[in-house]
């Protein structure tokens, strides 16, 4: 009795030893799969009813297009969170509202945007594009804007 317990104990020491082994390269792996740029792996999350139902749509629509200004100050985008309709025209103007920043939704490729854009404050920069796919992303500033820089983030819902 006393000698199978032991040996039960002992298997289970085999299986963290396992694990211990396995883990790094789980993780390795993970990281190999982040980083192929596909848009799949940039969705931060899938679109889910019950976290974005309240959040309401941003901007106007005017004539068929839904039109929002997105501000960025160091080191927020305002609205922090934008959400939009799958399928429908969206604009965004995006507006430097301190120093230099810019914007990337981090995964979706807008149309003749260069995500190297310098916006400068007194000259927003305007995008259009239709969102095909329901999700959400990160919206992040692609200019070096000061110590905060790598927090300014923001959110894209498309529901
Ligand atoms: Cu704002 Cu970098």
């Amino acid at each position: 009795m006393k000698n199978r317990s032991h040996k039960r104990r002992e298997s289970r020491g085999l299986g963290a030893f396992f694990l211990a082994f396995t883990m790094p390269f789980l993780i390795l792996s993970g990281c190999t799969f982040d980083n192929s740029s596909t848009i799949q792996a940039k969705k931060i999350i899938q679109y889910h009813d019950d976290r974005y139902k309240d959040n309401p749509l941003s901007g106007t629509v005017i004539n068929g297009v839904r039109v929002i200004t997105l501000k960025a100050y160091q080191f927020y985008f305002s609205p922090s969170t934008i959400v939009v309709n799958k399928g429908e025209r969206v604009r965004l103007i995006v507006s430097a509202e301190d120093v230099p920043h810019g914007f990337e939704i981090e995964g979706l490729s807008i149309p003749g945007y260069n995500i190297e854009t310098v916006i400068r404050p007194g000259f927003p920069v305007t995008v259009e594009f239709t969102p095909d796919e329901k999700g959400a992303w990160e919206i992040i500033c692609t200019i070096y804007c000061g110590f905060g820089h790598s927090t300014m983030k923001g959110t894209f819902v498309v529901k």
